[in-house]
C-alpha cells in the first residue's frame, strides 16, 4: 500500500504527497524457530510448520503485504512474551520503528530524484516511544505537532493526536486536553488564510466523521446495532471543529475514519477526508489543486 502510495507521485503528477497519520501496524505475527531450527508461521488462518528458512520467507512477505508485524522468535522468546505483556509492546515499539525508519528510506530514494515532498504525521495508533525515533530526510518531514511553510504561499500545520476512540489507543486525549494541546500548535501559525491544517482526526459533526457506534463493553468493542442495522453516530473532535471555525484555514486534510470519504464546508475551509480501505489493497486518497489563494478543485480517488 504505501509502495503504490508513492508510485502516486508520477501517477498523478503531484507536487507533494501527504499523509495523515496511522501508519503503523495492529498486529504482530510470530514466526517461532524451534530447537531443530525450522520455524512455524500462520498467515489467512493456515498454519505452515517446519519450514525452512527458505521456505519461510515468502510467507514472511505475505505477512508484512497484510499489514502485519512478522517477528521471528525462539521458543523461549516466544514464552517471555506470552507470559510478560510488557515485552510485547516493547517489540510492538521496535517493530513501528523499524518500518516508520524502512518506509522513510524507501520513500527518501523515490521521491529525491523526482524533487517531490512528503509531509507526513502519525495518527492515534502510532505508538509515541516510536514516534520518537523519526529522522527526517531531505524529501521527507515529520511534521507532527509543528507548523511549517509548505511551499511560497502556504503554512502547514500537522496535528496527530485524537479525541477518545473505543479502542484506547496510545494518542488521544479527553477533548479539553486536545484543545490546549492544538492550540499551543496552532497559535505558530502566522497566516491561517493561507494555511493547511493536516489533522488526523476530522471535526466533528461535520459528515466526515460518520463511523459505527461501538459498544467497549465487549473486548474488542462491537457495532450497536438497531433492526438489524448498524447504528451510525459523528466520532469526530469537537476541538477541532471550533478551531477551525475560529482560525478559519484555506484547507484541513483529515484520515482516521476509514468509513467515511466525504467533504464539507466549515465557513471558509474546506475539509476533506479520503476514508480508508487498506485492507482491501485499495489505495483512497484526494487530490487537491491548490493555487495561492483558494482550493481550485479537489477530487477523490481510489486505486
Ligand atoms: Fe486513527
Amino acid at each position: 500500500m504505501f509502495r503504490k502510495f508513492l508510485s502516486t507521485a508520477d501517477f498523478y503528477e503531484a507536487d507533494a504527497l501527504l499523509i495523515a497519520g496511522d501508519i503503523t501496524a495492529k498486529t504482530i505475527s510470530p514466526i517461532i524457530q524451534g530447537r531443530d531450527g525450522k520455524f512455524r508461521a500462520k498467515f489467512a488462518g493456515t498454519v505452515h510448520d517446519a519450514l525452512s528458512e527458505a521456505e519461510l520467507r515468502p510467507i514472511e512477505q505475505k505477512i508484512a503485504d497484510s499489514g502485519q508485524y512478522p517477528a521471528r522468535l525462539s521458543e523461549d522468546e516466544y514464552e517471555a512474551i506470552r507470559t510478560e505483556p510488557g515485552r510485547i509492546d516493547a517489540l510492538f515499539t521496535e517493530l513501528m520503528a523499524q518500518q516508520i525508519g524502512r518506509w522513510t528510506q524507501m520513500a527518501e530514494d523515490h521521491l529525491a530524484p523526482r524533487g517531490v515532498p512528503l509531509l507526513w504525521i502519525g495518527g492515534n495508533d502510532d505508538k509515541p516511544d516510536a514516534l520518537m525515533h523519526v529522522r527526517d530526510t531531505p524529501h521527507v518531514r515529520y511534521i507532527d505537532e509543528a507548523v511549517t511553510r509548505f511551499d511560497e504561499d502556504h503554512e502547514i500545520l500537522g496535528f496527530g493526536w485524537t479525541n477518545p476512540s473505543p479502542w484506547d489507543t496510545p494518542r488521544e486525549l479527553p477533548e479539553d486536553e486536545l484543545a490546549t494541546r492544538l492550540s499551543r500548535v496552532v497559535k505558530q501559525v502566522k497566516d491561517p488564510e493561507h494555511a493547511i491544517y493536516l489533522m488526523h482526526a476530522p471535526p466533528y459533526g461535520t459528515g466526515l466523521d460518520i463511523a459505527p457506534k461501538l459498544d467497549k463493553s465487549f473486548d474488542p468493542p462491537r457495532p450497536v446495532t438497531q433492526g438489524g442495522q448498524e447504528v451510525l453516530i459523528p466520532v469526530g473532535a469537537t476541538s477541532f471543529r471550533d478551531s477551525i471555525q475560529e482560525t478559519q484555514p484555506l484547507l484541513t486534510l483529515h484520515g482516521h475514519i476509514h468509513e467515511t470519504r466525504n467533504s464539507a464546508k466549515i465557513g471558509r475551509t474546506l475539509a476533506v477526508d479520503p476514508g480508508s480501505e487498506y485492507s482491501t489493497g485499495s489505495l483512497r486518497g484526494a487530490i487537491i489543486n491548490l493555487e495561492p489563494n483558494r482550493v481550485l478543485s479537489f477530487q477523490f480517488t481510489t486505486g
